[in-house]
This record gives structure tokens, C-alpha cells and sequence, in this order.
């Protein structure tokens, strides 16, 4: 150990799974013999759901399959309707090479570019973030039409060799992506193995992902696993790879007493005490408390480090992380050096991006902060991003919809409203519509709040209830669009005021219609800015 740090928290090798691997890989041999094969995965947090998706990609890759992974976003990563599709579907020029990625993307590119930019045919106008809010529209796609795309992109790389495509952390899935998976998992033929993960702790009775479960339960299409803790001897084996050498009996029942099984709680324990945090007899039981006493085992500017990056998200780059913690770089380059040294942020590969080395990392410290902290913190990022996105000329969807989040969560009414103003436009052109709807209400909610912004917003009330009407019922959410029409100014003859109805007249806005650009990045997109309501249920299989 070095300065009273463990080398690594983690192990290694894999411990334990035996069956569970196996019944991941007889799936994937399913589809690849040309059945359909879904796995949806679950388990607490901490459980090793992504240890044994990463150990079965790995094996898949080495089998020669194209082997794809994108994750759901928290919120604090600014909602992103689509995101683990643009994630997974990000790589695939380099994978396959410029000739081979034309074939698979046939003539879809167009359409396919502007959930992921990276796909489409190199222009000079275009910028890796995706164009930029002012350019010329292209109209909204039906997410239907989506849809059918992607199927069609993914039956077509699964001529060219097995495909295996996993989609992480289901618990924090936008709307559009649970559409999306629902479609696929319908529809896939074989030669596409689908894993799905998601963290069963926390699912409350009323989170929209438990009736998602429940359709694709009741498609008779997917299997399930259910990832328990581990048992004495596996964890035994844990620490030992951890530690490079068996470890002592009494830590094991230790740990095992403490961590009940679970492998992160177990890592942490571990690091506590080789840390030398607490000391075992006062080690907490809970391990927010656990974490937190690492955290706070640190100097003070790290301490603030990490709050403002829990702020920013589970990632934050660099730049960002540097604009918003205002150090001078060498100091931050220290303070991150500190952070990654114990184990409580990791370097992300391929962007070099900073992650909390777990999401319950971001969550404890995130939730430590006392209520006056948030506001400041996230308007520091509100103001980070909104400068970036000013330098850029534009930004794609995703950041339009981290720029509403920290506007609101700072409480910053105004720039709120007009950033789910223009989030909700993005999510528009983005084809996430429920998401795009979620923007509206809230910016909606906001409108008598913030009379100036709503005075400059480029879309007025009525608008912004007729688009959001509109959008809630092309995803077959119909109460819900009833009940945005019914809160439209009365007329005569009880119609929805058109565009150049009342509302704009009050509000003294010359019209202004949305205009999204080609080639957009990913639709950003939340959903569930904090209270934002959102009734209706997901229109799935
Ligand atoms: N079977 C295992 N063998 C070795 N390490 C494991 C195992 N399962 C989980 N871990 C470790 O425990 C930690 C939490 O696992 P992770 O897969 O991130 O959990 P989840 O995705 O379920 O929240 C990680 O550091 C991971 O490497
Ligand atoms: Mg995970």
C-alpha cells in the first residue's frame, strides 16, 4: 500500500457468477444459433450486475462478436433520451471501418446521425457535438420510424457476425428508451443477444420502470437473473484478490458481518480500514456513512472537489470540472491525482472524462450536502455549461437538457424556463417525445413564476401546451395530453388556441419556431426533472 492506501479496491478476477455467466452465455449462444434472446439482470447496487455484463462482453468480443454497451443516465448527468443507444451505437465506425458502416447504416445515416452524430458522413459544418440549435430544421422523426431503424441497423450487423448488446442501469431509463427496448425486444430476430441491466433496490411501487418490467415479463420473450450477494467463500476469495494474499479469517467474517455479501460494500469496507477510516470498532454500518468517512478522511479543497463534481453528475470532463471547481489547474490536477489515488473518482478510458468510481460514491456524497450547498453548486454548473454552449454556437439536446436541469436545481426560474423551452425543442427534433413533453411541463410549470423569461421565451403558452399535447399523444399517452389541453386558455368554441393565439399576443413574442439542426447530438432529455409530474403510463409491447 502506499500512503496508507490500498493498491486497488477491486479484484482482479471475477469471483463467483459460475452459473450466472453461464446462463448469460447460453443466451448469447441462443442468439447467435438464431434465436431471439433477451436477459434482463438485476440486483441491488453494488451487486456486481456490471462485473458480470463486462466479463460477458469481454468473453463475446474474444469470440469474434461485435459486442455493444451503453448505459442509462441519472439525472445528474442531464437526461438523455436515447442515451445507452448513442452510447452503444457510438463506436461503430471504428469498429467497422468506413465501407462496412455504410452497408450496416444503409439509408438510415441521415436520420441515424442526428441521434448520433459520430454516424453520420463527415461534414465540415457539422461539429462532433452535433450542429447546433440554430441550424435548419429537418423535422421530427416518428419514434416509430426510429424504431424500425435501428432494428433494421442491428439485424443488419448481426449478418455480418453475432451481436451482443447491452443496455445498463434500466432503473434510470428515460421513457423513449424503454419504448425503444420494449420495440426491440418484440421484434429482434436472432443473431442479437439483448442483456439488460437494473438495480432492484429502490424500485419503488410506482417507478415506470416496474410495469415496463412487468409487459416485457409478461412478452414471455425474456428470461431473468437475479444477482444475489455473495457467500463467505466467494467473499473470502474477493478480499484475497484485493489484497494480493489470503486474508485473515476474523476480516472475513468481519467484512462479510458488515457488507452482508455485497461486493461494494465489501471493497469499501476493506479501503476504510486499510484507510485506516474510523477504525473498526466505529466502523458505521451503513455504507453512505462508510463513504462519507472516506471522503471526508480527505483534505478539505478535495472534499469540495468531489461536491462539486457529485453536482456536476456521475462524469464530468475535465473542462467542466475545471470551470466550475475554479482552482488553477495545477491545483486541480492535485486534488483529482488525491481523488483517483483513493479510489473515490476513476479516469473514464475512452473519454478521460472523471466517473465516481460507483454511482453510490456520486449519491452519498450528493446527498451529504445540506440543502443551502445545491442552488450554488448547481448554478456554478448552470453557468459553466451555459458559457460553454454559448462558445460552441449551439449544443446538442443533451446538454440543452443538463443546462434545464442545473438551471432548476439551482433555482434559477427564469433561465429554467427557457432552457426546458429550448431542451423540449431539442427532444423534439431528438424523436424523444415523451421527454420533450416532460420539458414543456416544466417549463409550463415555471411560466407563471418567471413572467420576464416567459416573456422571452421562443415558444408562448399556448404553444408550448399544444406541442406538448401533441407530443404526449403520438407516444399514446392521451390523459395526459387532455390534461395539458384543458389547461389552455378558454376560447370560443373551446379549441386549442393556434400559434399566434392569445398567449404570445400577452406576452408581446414575435413567433419564433423552433429550429434544430441536422446531424444533432443525442436528444438530451429528462424525465423526472425534480417533481415534474408525469402522469400516464409507458405505450410499450
Ligand atoms: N463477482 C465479482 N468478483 C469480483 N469483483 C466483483 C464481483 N462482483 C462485483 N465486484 C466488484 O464490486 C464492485 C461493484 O460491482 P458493480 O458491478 O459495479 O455493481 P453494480 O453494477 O451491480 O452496481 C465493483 O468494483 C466490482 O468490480
Ligand atoms: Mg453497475
Amino acid at each position: 500500500m502506499i500512503g496508507g492506501v490500498a493498491l486497488r479496491v477491486t479484484s482482479p478476477v471475477l469471483v463467483g457468477r459460475v452459473a450466472e455467466a453461464a446462463q448469460l452465455w447460453a443466451a448469447f449462444e441462443r442468439a447467435v444459433a438464431g434465436s431471439p434472446a433477451t436477459v434482463v439482470v438485476a440486483g441491488e447496487a453494488g451487486v456486481g450486475k456490471t462485473r458480470l455484463v463486462s466479463e460477458l462482453l469481454a468473453r463475446a468480443r474474444a469470440h469474434g462478436a461485435l459486442a455493444l454497451v451503453g448505459g442509462c443516465l441519472d439525472v445528474g448527468e442531464g437526461v438523455v433520451a436515447y442515451a445507452p443507444m448513442v452510447e452503444a451505437l457510438r463506436p461503430l465506425g471504428e469498429l467497422l471501418g468506413p465501407e462496412e458502416l455504410e452497408r450496416v447504416l444503409a439509408g438510415a445515416r441521415p436520420e441515424l446521425a442526428r441521434l448520433v452524430p459520430e454516424l453520420g458522413a463527415p461534414v465540415a459544418s457539422v461539429s462532433s457535438r452535433g450542429g447546433s440549435v440554430g441550424a435548419e430544421a429537418t423535422g421530427v422523426l416518428e419514434p416509430g420510424r426510429l424504431f424500425e431503424l435501428l432494428l433494421g441497423v442491428l439485424h443488419r450487423l448481426a449478418e455480418r457476425g453475432a451481436v451482443l448488446l447491452v443496455v445498463e442501469d434500466l432503473y434510470w431509463a428515460d421513457r423513449s428508451t424503454r419504448n425503444l427496448l420494449g420495440f426491440l425486444v418484440r421484434n429482434l430476430r436472432g443473431g442479437v443477444a439483448l442483456v439488460l441491466t437494473y438495480r432492484s433496490d429502490e424500485l419503488h411501487r410506482r417507478h415506470p420502470l416496474r410495469g415496463f418490467l412487468a409487459e416485457l415479463e409478461r412478452s414471455g420473450r425474456v428470461e431473468r437473473l437475479e444477482l444475489g450477494r455473495l457467500g463467505r467463500r466467494e467473499l473470502g476469495e474477493l478480499l484475497a484478490g484485493i489484497l494480493g494474499e489470503p486474508p485473515a479469517p476474523a476480516l472475513v467474517d468481519e467484512i462479510l458481518a458488515r457488507s452482508e455479501g455485497n461486493p461494494f460494500f465489501a471493497e469499501e469496507l476493506l479501503a476504510a480500514r486499510v484507510g485506516g477510516v474510523g477504525g473498526s470498532a466505529e466502523l458505521p454500518e451503513a455504507l453512505r456513512d462508510l463513504l462519507l468517512a472516506r471522503v471526508e478522511a480527505l483534505p478539505e479543497a478535495t472534499q469540495r472537489m468531489l461536491q462539486v463534481a457529485a453536482v456536476a453528475g456521475r462524469r464530468v470532463d475535465h473542462d467542466l470540472l475545471a470551470e466550475v471547481a475554479a482552482q488553477p489547474p495545477e491545483r486541480l490536477v492535485e486534488l483529482l491525482r488525491e481523488a483517483v489515488t483513493h479510489h473515490l473518482l476513476v479516469v473514464d478510458g475512452g473519454s478521460g472524462a472523471y466517473a465516481f468510481r460507483h454511482a453510490l460514491v456520486q449519491e452519498a456524497i450528493y446527498d451529504d450536502l445540506l440543502p443551502v450547498q445545491r442552488p450554488p453548486l448547481h448554478a456554478a454548473s448552470a453557468h459553466a455549461l451555459a458559457a460553454r454552449i454559448e462558445g460552441e454556437g449551439g449544443a446538442g439536446a443533451a446538454e440543452l437538457g443538463r443546462l434545464a436541469y442545473h438551471w432548476y436545481a439551482a433555482h434559477d426560474l427564469g433561465r429554467a424556463l427557457l432552457a426546458s423551452v429550448q431542451a423540449g425543442q431539442a427532444a423534439e427534433a431528438a424523436f424523444a417525445l415523451a421527454e420533450a413533453a416532460g420539458h414543456y411541463e416544466r417549463a409550463l410549470e415555471l411560466w407563471e413564476q418567471a413572467p420576464e423569461a416567459a416573456a422571452n421565451s421562443p415558444l408562448d403558452r399556448s404553444s408550448l401546451l399544444q406541442r406538448a399535447a401533441q407530443a404526449a399523444s403520438r407516444v399514446g399517452e392521451g390523459a395526459r395530453a387532455v390534461a395539458l389541453i384543458n389547461q389552455a386558455p378558454a376560447v370560443p368554441g373551446g379549441r386549442l388556441p393556434g400559434r399566434r393565439a392569445a398567449g404570445r399576443r400577452r406576452a408581446g413574442v414575435r413567433p419564433r419556431p423552433a429550429r434544430l439542426g441536422p446531424g444533432r447530438q443525442a436528444p438530451a432529455d429528462r424525465q423526472g426533472l425534480p417533481g415534474a409530474p408525469r402522469p400516464g403510463c409507458d405505450h410499450l409491447l
